[in-house]
């Protein structure tokens, strides 16, 4: 195994007292100044302000010796960007610093991330136990392409913490990893990360939490005992909705390499581009701002919709209303920038709204400077049959809301205009 690839270093929280030489500043410090500064010194690159966008497939050797030794893994030298790129590696030392993990690897989309890290963490004759809400084309993977090669997918309620406790008394002679989002999408339903983590290392299992929704400004899965953390950087870490991205982060170096070298290198070869590891890197440097704003204004909009007669549940962790307010207020630092709400008069009301809007982006996705809605049941949710959507909370009804950077006065008025449209239909 090649051991010697530069792609991350250590996770660390190095304290900002710490911030006393020039060098220091660009490793230490609090979540945005890492986000902004960690792992480049301007003075190293011409004095460049913005690090250089390495665009190139691959790299020149010195000599054949030195190209002999990249392959043997007994140089830390970059050789060819499917395996690792001086962009990217910036990219992933600072999001192994920002999610507190021991390393990092970056893929060309989220799917890229979770796909290659599960191709890796599993083989045939393991146990895949999933929440049993999950964003549709992750479902899709389970069913259709790790249920193919051998591997036994079991959904249970990961909310249900006797739930997960029963499943991991079962089957102990197999490897198992759990998997859940949390918040899920699209219906905002809540894991307890902490406690599904004591449970697994009471069975020698492993978690793999998906925290798209939260990044690791919200939420931090790897310090409450999770092994794995996998993103779509397309949504809150990209931020603007020019990119198609994932990253994936470990609590543990050697599963960063082994992943790395088998499911990013072999299995899907799914790399992620200089120039979008550029912009995701820009985009970490407003991270905290943009949440800061799109929880502001996620959390009025929410009791807005709360008090309109048209919906008949808003889920949003926020609301003192939300099953798992306590829960939310104890693992997430916010309660995000997503809404789910059920209208009144499911399938048709739901396509109703979604054609009354003005300002509100009709599309997937999520994380943008734009407000989005969606439809899950008639779109990121189709891939599930109607009776599982209604095993898993999705109901025709439900429409998800990401909440943009607009001004919260204009996206009120255009919510409003639209269920008030829903009402009078
Ligand atoms: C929670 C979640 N995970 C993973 C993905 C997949 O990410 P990508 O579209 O970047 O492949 C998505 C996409 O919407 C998502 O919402």
């Amino acid at each position: 195994m090649n051991s010697r690839i530069p792609s991350t270093c250590p996770a660390s929280d190095i304290p900002t007292e710490t911030l006393s030489t020039p060098s220091a500043v660009h490793s230490a410090g609090g979540f945005s100044t890492r986000a902004i500064h960690l792992g480049y010194e301007p003075q190293d690159h011409h004095g460049a302000l913005v690090p250089p966008i390495y665009a190139t497939a691959t790299f020149a050797f010195p000599d054949a010796a030195y190209g002999g030794r990249c392959f043997a893994g007994e140089e830390a030298g970059h050789f060819y960007t499917r395996i690792s790129n001086p962009t990217l590696a910036l990219l992933e030392t600072r999001m192994a610093s920002l999610e507190q993990g021991a390393g990092a690897v970056a893929f060309g989309s989220g799917m890229g991330a979770i796909t290659a890290t599960l191709w890796t963490m599993l083989t045939p004759g393991d146990e895949l136990i999933s929440d049993i809400t999950l964003y549709g084309c992750t479902f899709s993977f389970f069913n259709h392409g790790l249920s193919r090669f051998g591997v036994k997918v079991r959904y249970i309620d990961m909310a249900d913490l006797d739930a997960v406790e029963q499943a991991l008394s079962e089957h102990t002679e197999k490897r198992r990893v759990l998997y859940f989002e949390s918040p899920a999408n699209p219906n905002m339903r809540l894991v307890d990360i902490a406690a599904v983590c004591t449970l697994a290392k009471q069975h020698a299992a492993k978690v793999v939490v998906d925290n798209t929704y939260c990044t690791p400004y919200l939420q931090l899965p790897l310090t409450m005992g999770a092994h794995a953390v996998v993103h779509s950087a397309t949504k809150y870490l990209g931020g603007h909705g020019d990119l198609t991205a994932g990253i994936a982060v470990f609590a543990d170096a050697e599963l960063a390499m082994n992943v790395r070298l088998y499911g990013l290198k072999d299995m899907t070869g799914a790399v992620m581009s200089a120039q979008d590891a550029h912009l995701v890197m820009r985009g970490l440097k407003t991270l905290s701002l943009r949440l800061d704003r799109h929880c502001d204004s996620a959390e009025t909009i929410a009791k807005v919709l709360e008090a309109h007669t048209i919906t008949d549940k808003v889920c949003y962790p926020g609301l003192a209303s939300f099953a798992q307010h306590e829960l939310a207020t104890r693992q997430m630092k916010c309660y995000g920038g997503m809404i789910a709400f059920e209208l009144k008069g499911g399938m048709q009301a739901g396509i109703r709204f979604m054609d009354a809007l003005r300002l509100v982006t009709r599309a997937v996705s999520l994380g943008d400077a734009e407000s989005l809605a969606q439809h899950p049941a008639s779109m990121t949710h189709s891939t599930y049959t109607p009776e599982q959507r209604a095993a898993h909370g999705i109901s025709d009804g439900l429409i998800r809301l990401s909440v943009g950077l607009e001004d919260v006065q204009d996206i009120l008025a255009d919510l409003q205009q639209a269920l008030d449209q829903v009402a009078m239909s």
